[in-house]
């Protein structure tokens, strides 16, 4: 039995522990009713109900991209040098400890949201301009890093969650180049679709990709499901981006990364996601 539940209020979510469901299918992090925060998954932990995904430990882990990148580095992983630059003081460059091109994207956030031409950044009064815009509109803390400026990959992770083995799905995203040449994964080419994603064929990158996925996975205690952002330096060597441990369920790079590498429907990719986490939990049977 499967049914869907609207939380709106509080009392939505009373409702539902009472129900008490042996899986909860949902892409929500948090609540906010009358300004109070309730974590989905902490709510549900707290009444022993299964849900799919990470707990909220490690969404934290990776929804700051800086922490995500000092956990994984700390992991011997690799990733581009970077600062992040909070809201107040003199300008940035002076604690710059890399060279220019630099990039320039909010320290939190998704859907390529802050990120534009003016993130591939030059000089110092353009990374001032990028800095301050981040901050201006967006109220966010500015991550600077080095610019990579090699192809970009994408790894979906699944985890057995009886076995506890990861299984990597790599895939190449290309952006189209933009007026400097450069192909940015910027918000425009996401929101217009102008990517081509592809399959991984070489095999040696298809291994290094997926190490280094699986990698970054276990180093942000990610459980079940999960995609990781790769992009290459100049010399070809993969860099850790980012994760997304709440990757989006609808047709987007987590559902292509699973047709492209295993030849999954969407609703094999979604029947897996559940019955990996109903086995898990000695669950059975029925499902809500
Ligand atoms: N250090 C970097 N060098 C070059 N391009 C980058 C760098 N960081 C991010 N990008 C580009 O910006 C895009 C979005 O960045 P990402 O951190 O993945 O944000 P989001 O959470 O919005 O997906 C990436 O897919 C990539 O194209
Ligand atoms: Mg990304």
């Amino acid at each position: 039995e499967v049914r869907i539940t609207e939380i709106t209020t509080r009392e939505c979510l009373t409702k539902l522990a009472k129900r008490k469901p042996n899986l909860v299918f949902s892409g929500v992090k948090y609540f906010e009713f009358n300004g109070d925060q309730i974590w989905l998954n902490d709510f549900l932990e707290l009444h022993n109900i299964p849900y799919i995904g990470s707990n909220h430990a490690a969404l934290d882990r990776e929804h700051n991209k800086g922490l995500a990148k000092s956990l994984v580095k700390k992991a011997g992983i690799v990733t581009a040098d970077y600062v992040v630059v909070k809201t107040s003081g003199v300008s940035a460059h002076n604690h710059l400890r890399m060279a220019y091109p630099v990039f320039v994207k909010p320290v939190i956030g998704g859907d390529s949201i802050g990120i534009d031409e003016l993130s591939l950044v030059f000089n110092r009064e353009q990374l001032d301009v990028k800095i301050k815009q981040i901050f201006n509109v967006l109220n966010c803390d500015a991550l600077v890093e080095r610019y990579l400026m090699g192809r970009e990959f994408s790894v979906g992770i699944l985890e057995d969650e009886q076995s506890r083995v990861l299984t990597a799905m790599p895939i190449e995203i290309t952006a189209p180049k933009n007026n400097l040449g450069h192909r940015l994964l910027d918000f425009d080419v996401k929101r217009l679709d102008r990517e081509k994603v592809t399959k991984v064929k070489n095999k040696t990158l298809h291994k290094k990709l997926s190490d280094l996925g699986k990698s970054a996975f276990a180093a942000l205690g990610g459980r079940s499901f999960g995609r990781i952002d790769i992009k290459l330096c100049a010399k070809g060597l993969p860099h850790f981006v980012e994760a997304n441990l709440m990757p989006g369920l609808s047709k987007g790079y987590f559902y292509r990364s699973c047709v492209i590498n295993l030849g999954m429907t969407y609703d094999d990719m979604i029947l897996l996601l559940c019955s990996n986490r109903i086995n898990s939990s000695g669950e059975g049977k029925k499902t809500a």
